[in-house]
């Protein structure tokens, strides 16, 4: 079966980044499209970009930090198209700093987008894909940083590890369902998060003072496109992947850190 001809594909976040990129790559496939986005406008110029008719993209201004939000988003998907088949958990912020620099606001701010928004999108869109019985895979967006712990992105990584946890978990108790879930873990890609994560703070949650930009040593790495990204979401969607890692770099890092784990069972060690 294609995975992406006549499917309808929900992505929050898809105001621009990585979301836009999976939106444009998923329509070149003949999938039909929901925006999820609390930037409406960004929304918007990325529906008009999209190779579809205009009957074929819906845009649904959402919160993923908010339950109510996400369970109207997946309503009005599902009431628009008859149904939903790959969702994409996307929207996402980033935040920066040393752990012992974190305020309460940064947690909460991270925590509720990152991490509650994942959460919100698997409990509106798990029933209603078990429900149709018509297969269907979710796609949550992590990070490199939720696969390995690092300095100036704690409060992130503990997010993003939240996320790997979660997918690891369900691609296991979905496989017999016919459900994929893929988990996007990326380095850096060329978005916009910083100036957005800023932008899209709530007012209640702002730090007193200037926003704490990424230090150096937090980018380490090459930078990607985001249509790169996509193309590798769509290949793990067509062969059920659960990791999608996108920076060649990303494997030795990975080796390091088992290789790490992997020592503690010497004799010395142990
Ligand atoms: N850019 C990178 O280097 C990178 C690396 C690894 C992982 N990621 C992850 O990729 C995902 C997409 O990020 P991106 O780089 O494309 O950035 P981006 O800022 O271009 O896209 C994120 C989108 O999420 C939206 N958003 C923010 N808060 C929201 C909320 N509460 N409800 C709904 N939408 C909200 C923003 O408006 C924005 O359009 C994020 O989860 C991010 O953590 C990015």
């Amino acid at each position: 079966m294609d995975e992406f001809r006549g499917r309808v594909a929900v992505i929050t976040g898809g105001g621009g980044g990585i979301g836009a990129a999976m939106a444009a790559a998923f329509a070149a496939r003949g999938a039909r499209i929901v925006l999820a986005d609390v930037d409406a406008e960004a929304m918007e110029r990325v529906a008009a970009t999209l190779p579809l008719r205009r009957t074929e993209v819906l845009t649904i201004p959402t919160d993923v930090t908010r339950l109510e939000s996400v369970r109207g988003l997946a309503a009005a998907a599902a009431e628009r198209f008859g149904g939903v088949h790959i969702i994409c958990n996307n929207a996402g912020v980033a935040t920066f700093g040393e752990v012992a620099d974190a305020t309460h606001a940064d947690w909460q701010y991270t925590m509720s987008v990152n991490f509650w928004g994942v959460v919100h999108g698997v409990e509106a869109f798990l029933p209603l894909l078990l429900a149709q019985d018509a297969g269907g895979h979710i796609v949550n967006t992590a990070s490199m940083a939720g696969l390995v712990g690092m300095r100036w992105l704690g409060v992130y990584c503990a997010s993003k590890f939240a996320v790997v946890g979660l997918s690891e978990a369900l691609h296991r108790e979905l496989a017999d369902r016919g459900i994929g879930v893929s988990v996007l873990c990326p380095m850096i890609v060329q978005t916009g998060i910083n100036e957005n994560s800023v932008r899209n703070r709530p007012p209640s949650l702002r730090n007193p003072g200037p926003d704490v930009v990424p230090a150096a040593e937090a980018m380490v790495g090459g930078v990607i496109a985001p249509d790169e990204v996509a193309r590798r979401v769509v290949r793990a969607i067509e062969r059920k992947d659960l990791y999608v890692l996108t920076h060649p770099e990303q494997r030795e890092i990975l080796r390091r850190r088992a290789t790490r784990q992997d020592r503690m069972f010497e004799p010395d060690r142990w």
